[in-house]
Parts: C-alpha cells; structure tokens; sequence
C-alpha cells in the first residue's frame, strides 16, 4: 500500500474509479492506528462517541470540548486515512458559529468536518468549503435531532421524503461537499441518491448500493454489547471476551 496521504479529493475520486469506500469511527489513538495500518481510507471522530465512549443517552450531550479532547487524540496516530469529525450538536446555527467551530476541529487535528442537514445548512456548507476545511455531509436519520424527533425513523419511505433527500444531496455536491453520509435512508432512495450525484456517499443502515459504508467501529466489533443497530453484525464479541479473559485472570490469582 502506498504511504501517501489521502485526503478529501482522493475519497471523491474513488467513486469515479467504483472503489468502494470503507469509513469506521475512531475516538482515540490506538483505535486511529489500528485502523489505519488496516488500510481504512476515511476515519471519523464522530459524536456517536457520546454513547459508546462518553456513556451519554444520545450524541445531544457532546460538547465542542469533547469533540477537540478526541479529535487530539486520534490525529496523534497521524493517520495515512483522512480524519474527519463532526461539529457536535448546536456548534453550528449560524454560519459565525459554524466557521468558528469547524476551525477548532481542524485546529485539534481533523482533516475535514461532518455536520448533519441539507439545504437548511448551506450557507455553513459553504463557508466552510470557502475556507478551506473539507465538508462531509450527513442526510437521512440525523442523530442530533433524535430528541425532537422521538427516536430513530427510516427515512425516504415517503415520496416527499424521497424527494427531499435527493434535492438536498444535490445542494451539498453543489455547494462543495466531498461526500455524504446517509443514515438508515430505504435502501431503494439510497441508491437513487448514489445515482443522481456525482460525490460520494457513504451508507449507514441504507442498503448496499451506497458507494461507501461507515460503522461505529464499537458496533463492528462487539465492544458495546448494550445497544446493537439492527442493520449491524457485529464481526467479534470483544465486550464477550474481555469479560472472559477478566474473570479468568480474577481466579487464578
Ligand atoms: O457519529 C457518528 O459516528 C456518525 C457516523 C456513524 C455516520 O455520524
């Protein structure tokens, strides 16, 4: 594998090749090294560290403090990947804000910023891609607006959703994202939106036909046994096993 930096333009142009592109979370140093000496092209600090590392009931409570405590830790893996991090809940009502925050992150280490909504964030969307910093966009479910929405819905079942989303994936390829994520959208709208832009997206609970995939890696692995999505299989039972090796190493003391 090569040793050269991959960076946002690189994660754009695999879509152009039919790469798939393969993104898993990471909050810390070991897990930022690990996966990338895997080879994992697109690393994320994203606030879904809130639940699965913070212990918080959902990502409303991460702070921009939280954010930057996490984000130092994973750029000091100084990762090959790209490394990106969400601006955590309200860091971006106005585009002040938004500019503001996102230069923090980049300040702490990230490569790029995700943040979630279409074409109510543009102006924020593109400020940031003005200044310099690589936007990733967020559509479908979107996690910060769990507590207004009273839970985790599909989205994209409606032919008015359907045609939300796709207006609002065009508007951030528009206005510069280099790629979106789309959370639990039906499959079917996932697809028709990998479709009809010419940036990436990356699929969270939507279907294969995304031209990428991102997972909480806690879900992958089997490291938090509390709370699994239904569209994951976790590939180890970490949280089994070090229960396991815990007790073991308890009795033969
Ligand atoms: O917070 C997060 O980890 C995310 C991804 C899983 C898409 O937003």
């Amino acid at each position: 594998m090569s040793s050269t930096k991959l960076t946002a333009e690189t994660i754009r142009a695999m879509k152009a090749r039919g790469e798939k592109i393969a993104a898993l979370t990471a909050y810390d140093f070991p897990t930022a090294k690990l996966l990338d000496e895997a080879g994992i092209p697109l690393l994320l600090v994203g606030d879904s560290l809130g639940m699965v590392v913070l212990g918080y009931a959902d990502t409303t409570f991460v702070t921009m403090a939280e954010m930057e405590h996490h984000v130092r830790a994973a750029a000091r893996a100084k990762p090959r990947a790209l490394l990106g991090a969400d601006l955590p809940f309200q860091s971006y009502p106005t585009v002040g804000a938004a500019l503001q925050n996102a230069r923090r992150l980049v300040a702490a280490g990230a490569e790029a910023v995700k943040a979630e909504g279409g074409r109510s964030i543009l102006p924020q969307v593109r400020a940031i891609v003005a200044d310099g910093i690589p936007f990733l966009g967020h559509l479908g479910m979107l996690p910060q607006s769990v507590r207004e929405e009273g839970g985790y819905r599909i989205k994209g079942k409606s032919d008015a959703e359907r045609e939300a989303l796709l207006a609002d994936a065009a508007a951030l390829a528009e206005a510069g994202a280099f790629a979106v994520v789309l959370e639990l959208v039906t499959p079917p709208v996932a697809k028709a939106i990998s479709q009809a832009i010419a940036i990436p997206t990356i699929g969270i609970g939507s279907g294969p036909d995304c031209d990428g995939q991102i997972l909480v890696t806690h879900d992958l692995l089997g490291m938090f046994p509390w709370f699994t999505p239904k569209f994951v299989r976790p590939k180890l039972d970490v949280a089994g096993q070090i229960r396991t090796v815990v007790k073991e190493w308890q009795q033969s003391l």
